[in-house]
């Protein structure tokens, strides 16, 4: 077969086409034979069972018409019991025979219709229809069977239609072949001189056969037609196979071009799809290289997310804690601000008490100043006894001038106004001392009011001072709590913001991490993507190079060696 593929390919299919046709047309021939040869068959034997018919009408006809018994009264006139009765007469009384009508009718059609005619008997009055040993057997078959009306034997030589002839007593059949008593002679003869065989009504007394050779019929179609049907068949096989030839390069002729073009362009693309198919594959490669260093540091992020969502936990928890001491811290500054309150409750407590003491000083200041006037009063009434004195000094130093130029008359009197004068003295002595007493007493007063006075207020001055720096230190001090305070509030709500920033972070962070999750995820599926699409990209090659190869030998095919 190597010399088969070397051929173009639509030489081939010319060549297949021809070997299609011909065996197309060695099985049409054969069946053509076969049912040519099956229909030749089936009408032949139709043929045969017509001029079957034709006989049995013919016998029927004749018997019907009874032509018979006036002839055979005729023939009793004209002659003597076993007197031989003439040609012309005998066949004058045959003609009247259904039987024989039937007979004559077959052997007439016979050459005209190419067929043999034959009747036989197993006792047969004419010696020639003596059956032989084989249509006995046919004979035996209807002699066996009464409803069996009809046998063919149907060989490659020859058909022969057999049919049994049965004796009908309605068709006259015992005027000859009955009873010998009944014979027209009184001889046991039948009117022709035969001798009646005595045969019952229905007695299968010979068969009817129509034989055709199927040889002669053959060629009898043919000379009849000129043509036979299988040359006709050979001829119009070998012309509409070359039509058909013809046709089919015509057909093929278009696509056959078209069918290189597309071999052509396949080769092209082949090794097109081939190179790209490289490329892919390389590209996918690369693609899954990156994807594993995405994947890689999609892992580091994730990590490193990972500890930021840590620290943010940690901050949370850091936020909680501080707003919980800053709370503390709020409720201890608040505290502190209540008693700092109370402090400067206290002070200005204190302050009012000193107020207080200084008043009483001043009241006793007051009192000093009282007793100093009082003390100053008794100097100033000191004073009047001062005077009084220096009168009575007087008045006594008159007396005694007085008492002197009396002389000795005034002598007593001179001695009292001398005591008086003493007594004067003596109160007059007194009297500065109380009044020195008084000076004395008066500055003793005054120096201690005046030192009291200055160290009480220096003192009270002293104390105001320092209640005032306490005040003022405590009003400061609640400045600062309050500002401590406000301040622990600030950083209170700050710290529920940062708390509550450090949750949103906190949800972000899952966000992303969910996200990083699913960045994983698709990354993975990339990956596996591109490494199933980088084996695809080289099955593909390897797939191009195998389809180029299969091109190259669709080209050799279509092309030939
Ligand atoms: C007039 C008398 C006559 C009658 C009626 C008659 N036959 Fe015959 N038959 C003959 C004679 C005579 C022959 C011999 C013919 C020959 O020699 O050609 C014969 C031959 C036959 C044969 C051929 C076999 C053989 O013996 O040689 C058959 C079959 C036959 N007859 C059947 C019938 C049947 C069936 C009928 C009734 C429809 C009938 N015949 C009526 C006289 C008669």
């Amino acid at each position: 077969m190597n010399w088969f593929s070397r051929l173009s390919f639509k030489t081939r299919i010319l060549s297949i086409v021809s070997l299609a046709i011909f065996i197309c047309s060695a099985i049409a021939i054969s069946g053509f034979l076969y049912f040519n040869n099956k229909e030749m068959h089936r009408g032949i034997i139709e043929k045969s069972r017509a001029i079957h018919l034709r006989l049995e009408a013919a016998t029927h006809y004749v018997a019907t018409q009874a032509g018979l018994p006036p002839i055979i009264e005729r023939m009793k006139l004209k002659y003597k019991p076993g007197e031989e009765i003439n040609k012309e007469d005998r066949e004058a009384v045959l003609k009247q025979v259904p039987i024989v009508a039937a007979m004559k009718i077959g052997e007439k059609d016979a050459d005209k219709d190419f067929y043999e005619f034959r009747v036989f008997s197993d006792e047969p009055r004419k010696k020639e229809n003596q059956a032989q040993s084989d249509e006995m057997v046919v004979f035996n078959k209807f002699l066996k069977d009464e409803t069996l009306t009809e046998y063919i034997d149907d060989n490659d030589k020859a058909i022969t239609v057999y049919r049994p002839v049965r004796l009908k007593k309605d068709h006259g059949c015992m005027t000859c072949h009955g009873d010998p008593q009944t014979s027209p002679w009184s001889n046991g003869k039948d009117i022709l001189g035969y001798k009646m065989e005595n045969w019952p009504d229905n007695k299968l007394h010979g068969v009817f056969a129509v034989k055709t050779d199927l040889k002669k019929f053959v060629a009898m179609e043919e000379s009849d037609n000129h043509l036979s049907p299988s040359t006709f068949l050979v001829i119009a096989i070998i012309l509409g196979g070359a039509l058909g030839i013809a046709i089919a390069a015509a057909i093929i002729k278009k696509p056959i071009s078209t069918l290189n073009e597309i071999v052509a362009s396949l080769d092209n693309s082949g090794t097109q799809v081939n190179s790209t198919s490289v490329q892919i594959a390389s590209t996918s490669e690369e693609l899954a290289q990156a994807s594993h260093e995405q994947a890689s540091s999609i892992q580091e992020t994730s990590s490193a997310i990972d500890e930021i969502s840590a620290m943010i936990n940690s901050n949370a928890d850091n936020a909680l804690k501080s707003s919980a001491s800053s709370q503390d811290s709020l409720h201890i500054a608040e505290k502190g601000k209540e008693v700092i309150g109370q402090m400067i409750v206290a002070i200005e407590d204190i302050n009012v008490s000193n107020t207080e003491i200084m008043n009483q000083i001043e009241n006793m200041n007051n009192e000093i100043k009282n007793i100093v006037a009082i003390i100053q009063d008794i100097g100033a009434k000191t004073t009047v006894i001062n005077d009084i004195v220096f009168q009575t000094k007087l008045l006594s130093f008159n007396a005694s001038v007085e008492a002197a130029r009396a002389g000795e008359a005034g002598k007593g009197f001179a001695v009292v106004a001398e005591e008086v004068g003493n007594l004067a003295a003596m109160s007059g002595k007194a009297a500065l001392e109380i009044s020195q007493m008084l000076d004395k007493s008066v500055k003793t007063v005054e120096d201690i009011v005046v030192t009291s006075k200055s160290s009480i207020e220096k003192l009270v001055h002293q104390g105001k001072l320092k209640v005032e720096t306490g005040t003022k230190i405590a009003r400061e001090s609640e400045i600062v709590l309050n500002e401590i305070a406000a301040s622990i509030n600030e950083v209170s709500k700050m710290i529920a913001e940062i708390s509550s920033a450090s949750q949103e972070q906190a949800s972000g962070v899952n966000e992303i991490t969910k996200a990083i999750g699913l960045l994983d995820q698709v990354n993975q599926q990339n990956s596996s993507t591109s490494s199933q699409s980088a084996n695809a990209a080289s099955e593909l090659a390897a797939q191009a190079s195998q389809l180029s190869e299969q091109v190259k030998r669709l080209v050799l095919i279509i092309e030939g060696a």
